[in-house]
């Protein structure tokens, strides 16, 4: 058993050519397969600090992942990362499809240009720019606090966003490309003023008024003549009739979330030119963003989250007819890339043969990430509903113990004083070798019948987390809504990692 999740570095993985869903990627017990269609559901792990999330489980998924040949992006938290998805590449033989996107910003995507210019019904419309901006700068606001949905922040935010539809509009008309610095300049030479519109001297010196007249010029298709009409008159009508103060707060707005990809390593990796894309992933590549949020921070946070939401977007568009190869998004310490359009995106996941992997301490850090609230709350719950297997370690932390208890459910059932299901031969724990390293477990006397959690809030808090003094091993159970595991009869299987192969 051990064997297929941790196969031997001697022996290459055998690769199929073509992937089907049932396909099997690894095995929680003897009987229980885990295939690529419950991988394309998406994991959510969970568990303390130091409860085995990383080494354990994570490291097991990985691995098995690597082998059958997943191409996949991988974010970074922690500066450990980078050396540890070499080892698991160099353990699986695929050293070579690793691609590091790193601060030496040799591995470039300007995400406007390759939006613009993606092949599909959907490329080259502006709103997709847009929007793109917009979930990106989600982090900010965040980050800044001013997001949460106020209202305030709202208006300002709307009007932002329609000053960079108007400049992305007019710059991608004017030079059939697109980039930050490009809109920037845009912006900050636009008419102030009614008076200024009809000024020589200023019209010479703007390069708005520059890309007016180019995008004038150039032949138009009717949708483009009628969109060039539209940005005439917010750039020469709307805009420097707008109240000072009103117009400087939107354009200090819209500035602060640029200001950042115009400058440094995100101006180098997002604004230049473009040597790697994320369709890579489909031809079996690896990419890892080596610029990890404890090191980086609102940087690399900001960089992965664009990495991500573009790839997000480039494959549920695949056909995965002709690019049939699986891919994930992996995240540990996810709560600091996780954004709403997490939840979109998990909806189609499975069609697109994404398996999303989230690692994280606990489910406080997913509700804050979303921003807290109702929406925030929603919008998380959301997101668990969406990856359908669940693997809790060791936890101590209250909130998280009673969701999982309460999403795993209550039965009928006997409680004994020590575990619960334990059966004659000791099945329900038959996980990943822990029965058959040795037999381990433990029986308990004391039954009464009740209608109960499953599985008790404080089971989460006996679970073992690897290290020496566990033997290298890491407890976890794992839930998918809608499998009754063979081994435990239930829709949850304890099971447990090998911290090393
Ligand atoms: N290769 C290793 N050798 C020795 N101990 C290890 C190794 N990997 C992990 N551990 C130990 O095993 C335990 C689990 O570590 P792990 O990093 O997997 O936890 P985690 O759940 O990912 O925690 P965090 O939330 O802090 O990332 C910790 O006590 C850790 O020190
Ligand atoms: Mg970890």
């Amino acid at each position: 058993m051990l064997g297929r999740l941790f196969r031997p570095r001697s022996v290459p993985p055998a690769r199929p050519k073509r992937w089907e869903l049932t396909d099997e990627i690894l095995r929680w017990s003897r009987e229980d397969p885990w295939t690529l269609g419950n991988a394309s559901e998406g994991v959510f792990a969970c568990g303390a600090t130091g409860s085995g999330k990383s080494s354990g489980s994570g490291r097991t998924i990985a691995i098995a992942m690597l082998n059958i040949g997943f191409g996949g992006l991988v974010l970074t938290a922690k500066s450990d990362e980078r050396a540890l998805w070499e080892s698991y590449c160099r353990a699986t033989n695929r050293s070579g499809d690793l691609v590091i996107v790193d601060a030496a910003a040799k591995m470039r995507l300007n995400f406007l240009d390759a939006e613009l210019n993606r092949a599909g019904m959907g490329g080259g419309l502006t709103e997709n720019i847009v929007n793109l901006f917009s979930t990106v700068m989600e982090i900010r606001e965040r980050n800044t606090g001013s997001g949460g949905g106020r209202e305030d922040g709202q208006f300002w935010k709307q009007g932002a966003l329609k000053l960079m539809r108007n400049a992305t509009d007019l710059v991608s008309l004017a030079t059939d490309s697109i980039s930050v610095p490009e809109l920037v300049r845009v912006v900050l030479t636009s008419p102030q003023s009614p008076g200024q519109v009809s000024d020589r001297t200023f019209q010479d010196g703007s390069f708005c008024f520059q890309c007016l007249k180019a995008a004038d010029q150039k032949p138009k298709s009717a949708r483009q003549l009628h969109d060039f009409g539209v940005v005439c008159d917010f750039f020469l009508l709307e805009w420097p009739r707008l109240a000072e103060r009103t117009r400087s707060v939107i354009q200090a707005t819209w500035m602060g979330w640029a200001d950042m990809l115009n400058r440094g390593v995100l101006r180098e990796l997002f604004c230049t030119d473009t040597t790697i894309t994320p369709q890579a992933v489909e031809n079996g590549k690896i990419i890892l963003i080596d610029l990890p949020v404890k090191e980086f921070g609102e940087v690399g946070q900001f960089a992965q989250v664009l990495w991500k939401y573009c790839f997000q977007r480039s494959i549920e568009r695949r056909n995965v007819t002709e690019s049939p190869r699986p891919v994930f998004l992996w995240a540990d310490e996810a709560q600091h890339f996780i954004t709403s359009y997490d939840m979109q995106f998990q909806t189609t996941c499975r069609a697109a043969r994404v398996a999303t992997v989230y690692l994280t301490q606990n489910v406080s850090n997913v509700y804050a990430a979303l921003g807290g609230g109702d929406k925030g709350r929603a919008e998380a719950d959301s997101l668990f509903a969406n990856l359908n297997t669940k693997i809790f370690h060791a936890n101590g932390d209250p909130v998280t113990n009673e969701w999982a208890a309460s999403l795993i459910g209550r039965s009928r059932q006997f409680m004994a004083s020590g575990n619960s299901s334990f059966d004659n031969d000791q099945r329900w724990a038959a996980a990943v070798g822990l029965d058959w390293l040795d037999g381990g477990g433990s029986t308990s006397a004391g039954f009464s019948e009740t209608f109960e959690f499953e599985v008790q809030p404080r089971e989460f808090t006996r679970l073992r987390t690897g290290g020496p003094a566990n033997g290298w091993i890491v407890d976890g159970i794992v839930f998918q809504n809608g499998r009754t595991f063979a081994v435990s009869g239930r829709t949850w299987l304890k099971t447990a990692f090998r911290q090393r192969p």
